[in-house]
Order: structure tokens, then sequence, then C-alpha cells
């Protein structure tokens, strides 16, 4: 029997497990898109084990997820929800973290795998003692030795494998925790350790592309981090924003979507409780108030403008990653028009793929060489490097143990918008447009004491059409 390189894995997946699979069991779960997951998830739910596996073992398909197509006002097509999380499956069972790892594990290793150099690359504990070895793992450990050398431990279902790279690696010493790579190298003596001796290998990053453009000319508008309730919220300059939408001020008319998208990536109210003694600098202490202001700000705003919210670390949502969108009772009261989406969300706005995410885990990015606050760009550009909108597990980014790993960058978007950092970037690459469009938010004592200048009241407009962009600046 001839099997292709995706029956092979399925089958040598189940070998390892000491599993043999029915032929029809192989076909269906290699036409699943998530098909090694769904067989995982079955193979949790066998009573006892057992040696032969046919198609009756396996649980109900899961679902890809369906697009939910919002309202359409008017002549713009609607927003689409492409992905995001649906409902949450977190229990805290050790079975839930170790399948969202494996989740992520799975997807990335197959990604880069995609490099033509890790296309034979075997499992940890399958090294080759005598010859040169490629092998791909996830990050357990990374240690800078003195010297500078990078040591790291790599780990698969399997096993773990020690990896040592060379002095001009530059590369290592921006490897993080939990992140999926590929290596080449040789075996030492002992049999303990890879010494690496090629590039380190990233997931596929897809080809660099012309990106989808709207049939029309449409205009999104991307803010964030507007921090209603809080004393520093800049409510003049906010005003100016709403009447500039409303046509009122003469600035940049070109640009005023009518009609068209306003995106607000995270963080739209301050909250309550999000750091110690911010109670002292809120002007409005009740968190359902604070909504309340918001919804009363988007309804000065014309109806011909759709817009998106998803929430940031400061909303009424867990602080763990994915989040759900914004509760019930604050969704009941906005006007129609508004689209409640989880963190992070996929959207099709006119065509054009939009990939959301408010950007908590820059927290834990920012420890890394030639990173900071104010570069946000640097920082996104590392998020898509790893196919992972918040790689590093345990550390201040809290990631839920969903069935799933939501923070994948399973597709990548034409647009990527983040939040969170309250600075102000944009800048094309590889055919996508990154952009983190800043704060409405003044400098906050914290920032002051951080030596932070943050770049508040700016909005990015976007042409769906031809991908032009322009910074509005609303001083
Ligand atoms: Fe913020
Ligand atoms: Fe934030």
């Amino acid at each position: 029997m001839n099997l292709t390189a995706d029956e092979q894995e399925v089958v040598a997946w189940l070998s390892q497990r000491n599993m043999l699979p029915s032929p029809e069991l192989v076909e269906r779960v290699v036409a699943h898109p998530n098909g090694l997951g769904w067989l995982e998830q079955s193979l949790l739910a066998l009573d006892s084990p057992q040696l032969f596996l046919g198609l009756g073992d396996l649980i109900p398909e899961p679902e890809e997820p369906t697009p939910i197509v919002c309202e359409a006002t008017g002549a713009l097509p609607p927003v689409i929800i492409q992905r995001q999380i649906g409902r949450t499956r977190a229990d805290g069972q050790l079975q839930s973290y170790v399948a969202l790892f494996n989740d992520r594990f799975r997807t990335l290793a197959r990604l880069v795998r995609r490099d033509p150099a890790m296309r034979d690359a075997s499992g940890l504990r399958q090294v080759d003692p005598d010859g040169e070895s490629t092998v791909v793992g996830m990050v357990a450990e990374v240690r800078q030795l003195q010297g500078g050398r990078v040591r790291a431990v790599l780990e698969d279902p399997d096993g773990r494998l020690a990896v040592m790279f060379g002095e001009a690696d530059e590369a290592s010493h921006n490897l993080l925790h939990d992140e999926v790579i590929g290596i080449s190298g040789r075996l030492s003596r002992r049999g303990d350790m890879l010494f690496a001796n090629g590039p380190i290998v990233r997931p596929y990053q897809g080809r660099a592309r012309e990106p989808g453009r709207a049939a029309e000319p449409w205009t999104a508008l991307f803010i964030s981090d507007l921090h209603i309730g809080s004393n520093t919220f800049q409510q003049a300059q906010w005003d100016r924003f709403v009447a500039w939408l409303n046509g009122d001020v003469d600035y940049h008319r070109e640009w005023i979507p009518r009609p068209g998208y306003l995106v607000l990536a995270g963080d739209v109210v301050d909250g309550i409780d999000s750091y110690p003694g911010q109670e002292a600098e809120l002007e409005i202490t009740d968190v359902w108030e604070q909504y309340a202001v918001m919804q009363r700000e988007l309804e000065k705003l014309p109806t011909d403008i759709q817009i998106i919210i998803l929430p940031g670390n400061h909303d009424a949502v867990r602080l763990m990653e994915p989040q759900l969108p914004l509760p019930g009772r604050v969704q009941e009261r906005y006007p129609p028009g508004v689209t409640f989406t989880a963190n992070p969300a996929q959207l099709d706005l006119a065509g054009v793929n939009v990939l959301c995410y408010h950007g908590k885990s820059f927290d834990d990015l920012v420890s890394l060489r030639d990173l900071t606050y104010d570069k946000p760009i640097l920082m996104m550009k590392e998020l898509l490097l790893r196919r992972h909108l918040a790689p590093i597990y345990g550390s201040k980014t809290p990631l839920a143990p969903e069935d799933q790993d939501h923070m994948l960058i399973r597709e990548m978007p034409d647009i990527f918008v983040t939040g969170h950092v309250h600075s102000c970037g944009v800048e094309r690459h590889r055919g996508m447009l990154l952009l983190n469009p800043g704060t409405w938010q003044s400098q906050t004592d914290f920032q002051r004491m951080m030596g932070f200048q943050p770049d508040p009241n700016r909005a990015i407009a976007v042409n769906l059409q031809s991908f032009e962009t322009q910074v509005l600046d609303f001083n």
C-alpha cells in the first residue's frame, strides 16, 4: 500500500502510541484540517487502551470555525468574524493543558517542516548518533552561558534534547520559551547534546504576497487603548476626533469613512483593579458606568460606520487569553452596528483579512534584545516570526487551558493590528500592513516613573483597496 506523506504521519503518530488504524480512519483524519487534533481528542475519550482503531472510535468531528457574518450597514460589506474563540472549554484539567500544547506543537512543527531543510526532521529521540541530524522541538529551557553561547533544551511529545548553539549564532539570543523551531546539527560523542551547525528554522511565513484588496476604496480606521474612566483620558482630543468623523473639522476630509469601519483594539475602558492604586487615577470608579460613557461616545458617531470592539487587559473580561467578547450586559446597550469580538480575532473587512490582537504579550517580548515599548512594529514582527500571538507560557501573559490554541497565527493576515503599548507605528512588511495606533490616554504616573512617553490621540486610516495609509493626529 502506498501512503501519502500525510497518511504516513497519522500511521506513525498512532504507532508511537502502539495503535493500528484502519485505512478508512486514516483517510478521514487526513481529510480533516485539524485531523491529528481530532484523533488526539478521540484517544482521550477511549474507555480503555486498544490496539486497533476504526472509524467508530472517532468522536464527532470537531467543526472548523464558521464565519460569523454581522449585520451590514448600507452599502458597506458586513463585518465577518472568520476566527475567534466561541465559548470557553477551559476546565483547568491537566489534560486540557496537554491538548493546548499539543495543538501548538503540531501546528507549528508542521509549519517548520515546510522548510526544505526540515522536511526529513526526526523526533528528538530518533537523532542519528553518527551523522547530521535535523530535529523540530519546542523550547523548554534556554540559557545564555558565560562567553555568550546559548544552550537550550528542546522538547517534543516523546523526548527532550539539549542543543548548543554556535557563538556566532545571533538568532539564538532571541530564543523564547515555548516557541517551536527546527535545528540541524551533530550529536556530541556522549550522545546527550546536539551541536547546532545551521540556522534556526522558524515556522513558514507564507509567501510575501499582494494583500487582499477590497473591491471599492472603503476606509478602515484603527484606534486603541481609549482608557475611558481614567483621569488621563484625553476628552478634548477625543471630542475633536468625533467632530471630525461627523464632518465638522477641516482636516484630511478624504479619510473620513463614509461609510467605513472603525476598529477599537482593546482597553476601551480603564477598568477597575487593573493595577494597585488605580482608584486614585480614576475619573469613573464604576466599570459599568465606564462602558455606559463609552456607549454614549459611540452613539455620537455617524451610523454608517461599522464599529468593532475587542477587549484588552483593562476590560471587564477574564485576563487569561484568549479573551471572550465583552459581556452581554455591556453589549445589549450598544447601538446596532457595533460588533463585539474576542481577543484575538481574525476578521474579514470587505475581503481584507485583518488579525486583531490587543498585545498583552508585548510585556513578555520586551525582555528580548533590541525590543522596547516605543517600537511596537518590531515586537509585532517577532510574533509573526513565531506564528504565535503569545509565545511564552507562564510569564506575564496568562493563557487559558482551552482545547485548542487560539493564539496561533494560523493564517498570515493582510493587516495585523495591535495596541497595549500606547505608542504609534505603521509599517509594510512582506505584503502585510502592521499597525499599532497608540492610545487616547496621556502619560500616566506609572509611565512617567518608567520614563515612557506615549503617543496619544492618533487614528490610523487605511484605504482597503489601495492599502494607502495615513496617521491622523488629533492633538
Ligand atoms: Fe492600554
Ligand atoms: Fe493593554
